[in-house]
């Protein structure tokens, strides 16, 4: 299958490219450099070259602070980008893939968000992303939107300026004798490699639509970071912050967990625990003699 992959040398973007390669896929890694998003002239062309039947569309302005700062710009590259991939999908009858954010929900639910659950975001990212799932809904018939959460990968998340949450407690655990860790939003951290293996399964399916696809179970980032000093045996006094504690500029869910349900329905669910997910990335980190910063 030729396949196409936007945002190639992104955190996601680069496991998805690998992940096709190893499935014997023609892939096409696009990154920023080759394609501008924004411009449908950009899109046009590149994907013109590439000529692919399954487009993966992983880049995004996703740095929510920043989205919030400038939603003209979150708009243009996650809702207006999406269109311009869709027009093309359309155009070549090609399959798109558009990956989208639990942060289209508001968190106040305290059970797990289905994919028929009404959409309400808090803040631009959130607006912008959804803007981006129904231009590629509308306009391409052959779709996925796949929304995933606290995503982390062995390649940097550019966007958010490298470290992932798992490497920032890492480092932070070197540096000081004492942590304080949030511990009133819940998510579930998914690594970067399932969502890519997902992906890989969903080119082989024709069952389009909205999809969850995070790793099973739930926790708070304070529990998350308990998880990884305990798998790692790091020492470090770790505490619960109150809440409040760390006052953020922008709105976010408290409570965004997603549950896979439209995935399990089709029987093509991947996912595993999150803990093991976290298990799998601490032993690839180390053969991979740990992620760059830059
Ligand atoms: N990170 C998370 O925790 C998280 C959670 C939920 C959903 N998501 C979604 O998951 C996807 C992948 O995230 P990620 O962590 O892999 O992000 P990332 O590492 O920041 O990668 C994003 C990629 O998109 C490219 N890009 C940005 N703007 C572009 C534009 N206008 N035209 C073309 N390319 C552009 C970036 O290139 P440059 O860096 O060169 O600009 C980069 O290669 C995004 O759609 C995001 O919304 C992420």
């Amino acid at each position: 299958m030729k396949v196409a992959v936007l945002g190639a040398n992104g955190q996601l973007g680069s496991d998805v490219c690998a992940a096709f390669v190893r499935n014997a896929d023609d892939v096409t890694a696009l990154t920023h450099a080759c394609v501008e998003l924004t411009s449908a002239t950009s899109v046009d062309a590149a994907l013109s070259v590439a000529n692919p039947e399954f487009i993966v569309n992983t880049a995004a302005m996703h740095h929510v602070e920043k989205c919030e700062a400038d939603p003209a710009a979150a708009f243009a590259a996650n809702a207006l980008g999406a269109k311009n991939v869709a027009d093309w999908a359309k155009k070549a009858d090609a399959v798109v893939v558009y990956l989208s954010t639990d942060y289209v929900f508001d968190g106040k639910k305290n059970s797990p968000y289905h994919e028929s659950d009404v959409t309400s975001p808090l803040n631009a990212y959130g607006i912008t992303k959804l803007a981006g799932e129904h231009y590629t809904a509308a306009l391409c018939p052959k779709y996925f939107v796949l929304r995933v959460s606290a995503i982390y990968g062995l390649q940097p998340c550019r966007d958010k300026g490298g470290l992932n949450f798992v490497e920032l407690m890492l480092k932070l655990s070197r540096e000081r004798d004492k942590l304080r860790v949030v511990d009133d939003e819940f998510v579930t951290p998914t690594p970067t490699v399932q969502i890519a293996e997902q992906l890989v399964a969903l080119s082989r399916s024709k069952q389009y639509g909205l999809y969850h696809g995070t790793a099973e179970g739930s926790c708070s980032w304070y529990e998350f970071a308990h998880e990884i000093f305990q798998v790692t045996g790091t020492t470090v006094q770790l505490e619960r912050a109150e809440p409040g504690e760390f006052p953020t500029k922008v709105q976010r869910p408290k409570y965004s967990v997603l549950e896979n349900g439209a995935l399990k329905r089709a029987q093509m669910n991947l996912f595993s625990d999150w803990r093991l997910g976290l298990q799998d990335y601490l032993r690839a980190r180390v053969k991979a003699d740990a992620p760059k910063i830059y």
